[in-house]
């Protein structure tokens, strides 16, 4: 018995051990990029000014339910994101190929045209899930949608700033063929937004 729970212990503290030394590569490696990245700052800031909107919007600090045109405010700020995503992503993929020369200020686009697209669709998404009961959406496609966007979002921070950079491969792997699923659902979600499905 004795000898099971020093096992035990021993286990637990390799495991320990293990984890902490994980924490120390991920946090190093963050700081690198903090240093080395020219807009590691925006990244972050842009993130934080989601999470604040996003949590405002939800809590109702600010009311985005007027109607601006035919659409709320709160879809035309998805529109707005999902267009873009939806646009220059392809766009991306071709011109960097072309134009080599010009791949950093692309890949600059790319990712802050996607993380404020994101943003924007963090605000339409926080308008749904905060709706009051008698009124709550029926959860689907959104849901299905906002997972593959954290993915992405995640993903590419990832592979631009390199951390755990050696799962490199499989950060990029998950972040395209992800990007893939985002297509093919948003068209399903937009159809049933626009009650054509
Ligand atoms: C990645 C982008 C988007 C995300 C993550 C998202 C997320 C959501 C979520 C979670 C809901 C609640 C119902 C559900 O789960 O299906 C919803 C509802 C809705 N979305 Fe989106 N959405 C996105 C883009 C759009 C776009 C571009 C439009 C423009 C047509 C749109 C229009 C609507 C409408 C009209 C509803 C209300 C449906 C109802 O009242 O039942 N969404 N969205
Ligand atoms: C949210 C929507 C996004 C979509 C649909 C998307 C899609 C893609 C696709 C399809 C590629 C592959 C391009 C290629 O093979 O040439 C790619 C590459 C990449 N993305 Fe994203 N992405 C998104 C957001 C982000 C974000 C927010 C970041 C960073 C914060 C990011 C960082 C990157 C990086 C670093 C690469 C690799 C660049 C390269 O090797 O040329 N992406 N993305």
């Amino acid at each position: 018995m004795h000898r099971i729970s020093i096992l035990i212990c021993d286990t637990f503290i390799l495991m320990l051990t293990l984890l902490y030394s994980k924490f120390i590569e991920i946090g190093g490696a963050l700081m690198t990029s903090l240093l080395k990245g020219r807009y590691f700052g925006t990244v972050v800031l842009i993130l934080l000014v989601n999470v604040y909107l996003s949590i405002g919007t939800y809590l109702q600090w600010f009311r985005l339910g007027f109607f601006v045109g035919p659409f709320r405010f709160a879809h035309w700020l998805a529109w707005t994101g999902v267009l873009f995503v939806a646009v220059f992503t392809p766009l991306y993929y071709v011109l960097k190929r072309r134009y080599a020369k010009r791949v950093k200020a692309l890949l600059g686009i790319h990712v802050l045209g996607n993380l404020l697209s994101f943003t924007f669709v963090s605000i339409h998404f926080a308008s749904q899930v905060g709706r009051p009961p008698e009124s709550f959406p029926d959860l689907g496609a959104g849901i299905v949608l906002y997972i593959v966007m954290m993915v992405m979002v995640l993903t590419g921070i990832f592979q631009r700033f390199q951390i755990a950079k050696n799962l490199g491969r499989q950060w990029r792997f998950l972040h395209t063929s992800v990007a893939i699923s985002f297509y093919l659902v948003i068209f399903v979600h937009i159809l049933q937004g626009l009650q054509i499905l």
